[in-house]
């Protein structure tokens, strides 16, 4: 890899260097790494841009990482496709968009499953979890590792303190069918639409609402164009930082086991500060004059009533015992 880089993003919050195409020197494995995130205090992009600049430095003449975010390579849609044509070989979707390839994902998705990001850290961890890394293998998709990005948040035009006030409302989902069956149970609309319209779509009144994390609510700007974000906490967002079977197999065996290693020590360090980042990122909403409502325990058991009903429409396609396990981390 030359000697370096477009730019060094801020140094906050263990933000870093952005690694872009026309890096790499001759005779290096290049690897594109896509994602549709952005910012610099994101968990996945600064994820993303520690892998590669690991790799960078530890395979230096071996191999070369180039990361592309923002969907500006490829976006939702395509990357999946993009990655069985060779055409990137690392992505790092959310488990939400895996639903044409498996079911069993499913799991991630229904709501209140999880305590908290502790709960799915430890699930990832169980035999259920790390089993689920091989599901798509038949596919030619291979899980290298989850990286939480945080629990979920809904946002909308107008204040959402009682589940009944999301009843008509048009929100923004994943291509996922447990999020469009927990939004139908709630009296509201599902329109699922790729992230990078999600913003557009707020703004011209296309949706009323979305869904997400406090760090992409921040980076993609979703609470200017909205009300006010609701700390309803009722869902996980993580990825799976993935790869190809025809590339990992393509690899030296001492370059895929290096490769392989760094991928661990990433998500490693990426969950340890996946917290963190998420009430910085909080934060940053509240500084910038976004507006957050806060439940008081009885409101919250409202939404887990009105959403919960939806886990009995997934119970056969995703396996008692792995909805058990999840439940029970
Ligand atoms: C992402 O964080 O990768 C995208 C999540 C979304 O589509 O809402």
């Amino acid at each position: 890899m030359k000697k370096l880089v477009h730019f060094i993003a801020a140094v906050t919050l263990g933000a870093t260097a952005s690694y872009s195409a026309a890096n790499c020197d001759s005779g290096e494995t290049v690897v594109k790494l896509s994602h549709v995130t952005g910012g610099t205090t994101h968990p996945k992009v600064v994820a993303a841009n520690n892998f590669a600049e690991r790799v960078n430095t530890e395979l230096n003449g071996k191999m070369c990482v180039e990361v592309y975010p923002n969907s500006t390579l490829f976006g939702d849609s395509k990357e999946l496709e993009a990655l069985l044509l060779g055409d990137v070989q690392l992505l790092a979707p959310s488990l939400s968009k895996f639903g044409s390839y498996t079911e069993k994902f499913g799991v991630f998705d229904l709501p209140f499953i999880f305590r908290d990001i502790d709960a799915a850290i430890r699930f990832t961890q169980s035999n259920e979890g790390k089993g689920l890394l091989n599901e798509m293998e038949n596919v030619g998709f291979v899980g290298l590792g989850y990286w939480m990005s945080g629990m979920k948040y809904f946002s909308a035009n107008k204040p959402l303190i009682e589940p009944t006030d999301s009843a008509g409302l048009k929100f923004r989902v994943q291509t996922s069918d447990v999020a469009k069956a927990m939004i139908k149970a709630m009296g509201a609309s599902p329109q699922p639409m790729a992230f990078a319209e999600v913003y557009g779509a707020l703004q011209t009144g296309v949706v009323d609402g979305q869904e997400n994390t406090w760090s992409n609510i921040y980076t993609q700007k979703f609470f200017e164009v909205q009300d006010s974000v609701t700390e309803t906490n009722h869902q996980l967002l993580a990825y799976l930082f993935m790869t190809s079977k025809e590339f990992l197999d393509s690899l030296d065996a001492d370059v895929r086991n290096q490769f392989i290693e760094i991928a661990n020590d990433v998500t490693l360090q990426a969950n340890l500060e996946v917290k963190e980042k998420e009430a910085y990122n909080r934060q940053n909403i509240l500084n910038a004059g976004g507006v957050i409502n806060v439940l008081t325990p009885e409101q919250r058991t409202k939404w887990v009533d009105s959403m919960k009903p939806a886990w009995g429409q997934f119970e056969k396609a995703i396996g008692k015992d792995l909805i058990n396990a999840a439940a029970g981390s």
